[in-house]
């Protein structure tokens, strides 16, 4: 399955070029069929600042799609812009669209209504804050997301460098069966058969001298990425730029996303993964290449952007806590809990409406959770102790075993929002809960 994609230099910049120009800036690579990208996004409203989208989910012999391609298409806004997506169930199932780290009104959040086969429904929602963002369903979603049924959506502001980009949506095909039927070795090491957007160790043909953006999401069940990234620096996480952060290695969890800024050079790299296991035990296996970068031709290696990173300070830690979230549970019982409790089955906490409330995040299980949090983002204040140094804004963050992470939840939007683990096997054993803003 292996290509070599190959593309010019010069088409990126004019690419990069008019992108800048348009009310809804492109994902300009994705503009390239050859380069195995996803599809972008065919905005319907003329309006330079509304966004009118239809995705089609739909079955095919290679597992579901939207608008016949999985992933599917990169849905691209700029803050500011209005965003319609009409959703048209071709499915023989329910289904619906939750928009992954954005936040809008609880109508709109794609846990319900459920969407039923034969029918349409429309999401509508302002694009609030830049970064890259992912949608999916939030119905059946282990076998749904498993199959194929998610895509990017990507969120600009206007003062960041008009660079190429590529989206890269790292997956592995069919992990519920396997989830469903284990291997015999079932000790946390997970098995390793990552695509980067449908591809199997796809080969990248960049000039050298190129710098491009790579928007990067885990969209995998359960499996976890552990990043070697020659020539690449780490500019954004979950909601947008941050400052220096070279965290070595980039864990990204199910649900998690980054931003890199790739260098290409006088030589070839490749972007590989280690293995990893999820409960502490040694790992075995050899790191596996995601993607290889093929400098084409070589040239020396292009200095950085100049990123607009804003480096505000972390803010304090009051000390006391409103809510704390302990994960428990184990495969053993096939039972996964967050304080005692597994999903439906639950006691939602209540805070007020633009409050600050401090959640405490403890795991006591025997393995990490992705936390991902609906309708609202949180700041770090501190991971076992230690504060992030500067202001880090997320929504899904993993959490390792035996640590204890507080955040500031930044509780902004009414209503009744999931709060849960993004291993999406465990969600669907029971880690869920709900948290009521009003
Ligand atoms: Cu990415 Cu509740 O989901
Ligand atoms: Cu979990």
């Amino acid at each position: 399955m292996n290509r070599i994609l190959r593309l010019q230099l010069l088409l990126l910049q004019l690419l990069a070029t008019s992108a800048c120009e348009r009310s809804t800036g492109q994902v300009v690579a994705a503009l390239m069929p050859g380069l195995i990208q996803p599809p972008e996004a065919l905005d319907e409203d003329p309006a330079a600042d509304r966004i009118r989208v239809t995705l089609i989910a739909e079955a095919t012999a290679h597992g579901y799609t939207y608008s016949g391609s999985s992933p599917g298409p990169t849905i691209v806004g700029r803050v500011g812009d209005y965003l319609e997506v009409q959703l048209i169930n071709r499915l023989d199932a329910p289904t619906t669209i939750h928009w992954h780290g954005l936040t809008v009104p609880v109508s709109e959040d794609g846990v319900a209504p459920l969407v039923g086969p034969g029918e349409r429904r429309v999401y509508r929602f302002p694009l609030t804050h830049a970064g890259t963002f992912w949608y999916h369903p939030h119905f059946d979603t282990a076998a749904q997301v498993d199959r194929g049924l998610y895509g990017m959506l990507v969120v600009k502001t206007s003062d960041q460098p008009a660079l190429p980009e590529l989206v890269l949506i790292f997956d592995q095909p069919l992990e519920q069966q396997v989830h469903d039927e284990p291997p015999a070795h079932g000790h946390g090491q997970l098995v390793e058969r990552w695509q980067v957007n449908g591809v199997a160790q796809p080969k990248l043909a960049l000039p050298g001298g190129s710098v491009v953006r790579a928007r990067v999401l885990n969209a995998s069940n359960y499996g976890y990425l552990d990043l070697r990234l020659p020539n690449l620096g780490i500019i954004a996480k979950d909601q947008g730029l941050l400052p220096g952060w070279d965290p070595e290695p980039l864990i990204l969890g199910p649900g998690d996303r980054a931003e890199l800024e790739l260098r290409v050079g006088p030589a070839d790299f490749e972007i590989q993964t280690n293995p990893y296991t999820l409960n502490g035990g040694a790992r075995w296996g050899e790191p596996q290449t995601l993607l290889t970068v093929i400098a084409d031709p070589p040239a020396p290696l292009p200095k950085s952007a100049d990123w607009p990173f804003m480096a505000a300070p972390s803010p304090p830690d009051p000390g006391a806590t409103d809510i704390v979230y302990a994960f428990a549970g184990s495969d053993r019982i096939g039972h996964w809990l967050i304080n005692g409790q597994a999903f439906p089955n639950i006691t939602p906490e209540s805070v007020a409406v633009g409050s600050r409330p401090i959640i405490e995040l403890v795991n006591v299980s025997p393995t990490e959770h992705p936390f991902h949090t609906h309708g609202s983002h949180f700041e770090i204040l501190s991971i076992d102790g230690v504060a992030p140094p500067f202001r880090r804004v997320e929504d899904t963050l993993n959490v390792k075993i035996g640590q204890k992470v507080r955040l500031r939840l930044l509780a902004d939007v009414p209503g009744e929002w999931m709060v849960h683990c993004h291993i999406l096997p465990h969600a669907e054993e029971g880690m869920m809960t709900m948290l009521r803003i009003e």
